[in-house]
């Protein structure tokens, strides 16, 4: 073949690929078009390449290098045309290519949190009891805290080591044990301050738990924390023993540690219980400390008017910590609060 006729073949080819690629106004045109041209077994510039071979040998050199040229510029004019079509098309070339068999990305659930579920929890079994949920404040006054729970002036629970005191507008020094205390608030070192409010504004019989965060100044270990939660219990009626107070801390915990749960009481020293007792439980393994309870004293009963020889009651504080950590295998309590979302994810 002659290098004119080769080269005008080329230039030909050259002129309708370039062309066909420009005025391609769709994927499918673009895709016809490229197969025409650019295909790799019957397209036209292979067609064209063929030809390469029969031109004169003197000519090769030429011919090869014009052959090159042109299969660059219509390699380009496809490319231009290819990213052409992907600008002007936008999202519907997008959803072109959305593929709705690819399975998707599960978006991440939020929890409630251990100790939230744990409450919960706790509300419904006793509540099966017959205890109804009673709500206190978290800031308190000493007569609630202290005064009315028969805790003395000068009894250590009231110093100021062991508890949040806050400062107020009337008064900001720290409380001295002969000092009056009316105004002095705290943050509720413990959820037996309820039942002080529940017994003030209700009469006998009283069936109540609450539940809440209290607060003193722990250093935070595996197994303290300056802010924790606890279940107060508090049943108020004619004839009310210690074998009740027994019945309900065992159903409780069987219930909520769902196997055979025992209970062993220590005798032990709250003032606003006589007689006082530590809560063990046994479930699987050892004896774990639960929290203490007890009869309610008259003292206390007096405080809020109820006459102790009319009726007698039980209460009873437990840790919500403890117990959701006792039910998990959790060894340290400083993880709830964390809320590092890998231990968090797995409740
Ligand atoms: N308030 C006690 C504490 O925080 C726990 C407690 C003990 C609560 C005996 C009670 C009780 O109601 O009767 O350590």
């Amino acid at each position: 073949m002659a290098l004119d006729e080769f080269l005008a073949e080329l230039d030909e080819l050259k002129r309708e690929a370039v062309a066909a690629f420009g005025a391609a106004g769709d994927d499918d045109a673009l895709e016809a078009a490229r197969v025409q041209f650019l295909g790799a077994k019957s397209g036209r510039l292979k067609a064209v390449q063929k030809g390469l071979g029969s031109v004169d040998k003197a000519d090769k050199p030429t011919a090869g290098k014009r052959f090159n040229a042109a299969k660059g510029q219509i390699e380009a004019a496809f490319q231009a045309a290819l990213e052409r079509l992907a600008k002007r098309a936008g999202p519907a070339a997008g959803a072109r290519q959305f593929d709705p068999t690819v399975p998707g990305i599960l978006p991440r659930l939020g929890h409630v949190h251990p100790i939230t579920q744990t409450i919960e929890e706790v509300k419904d079994i006793l509540g099966r009891l017959g205890f109804t949920v009673a709500e206190g404040p978290e800031v308190e006054d000493h007569w609630h805290n202290f005064e009315a729970l028969n805790i003395p002036a000068d009894h250590p629970a009231r110093d100021p080591l062991d508890n949040f005191y806050l400062a107020t507008a009337e008064k900001t020094e720290p409380l001295a044990a002969s000092q009056s205390t009316e105004k002095q608030w705290l943050l509720r070192s413990q959820t037996s301050t309820v039942q002080i409010r529940v017994m003030e504004k209700t009469k006998p019989p009283v069936r109540i738990i609450s539940l809440g965060r209290v607060y003193r100044p722990d250093t935070a270990d595996a197994t303290h924390y300056p802010m924790f939660h606890q279940v107060e219990g508090l049943l108020v009626d004619r004839h009310v023993t210690m074998a009740d107070l027994k019945s309900v801390l065992r159903l409780f915990g069987m219930s909520y540690f769902q196997g055979d749960t025992h209970i062993r009481f220590r005798p032990s020293f709250f003032p606003f219980t006589e007689p006082s007792v530590e809560i063990d439980m046994s479930w699987t393994g050892g004896w774990v400390e639960m929290g203490g309870a007890g009869m309610v004293d008259p003292n206390v009963l007096k405080a809020v008017g109820y006459d102790p020889e009319e009726v007698t009651g039980f209460a009873f504080g437990l840790g919500i910590e403890r117990m959701c950590a006792r039910r998990h295998g959790i060894d340290d309590i400083r993880e709830f609060f964390r809320n590092d979302v890998r231990f968090l994810h797995q409740f």
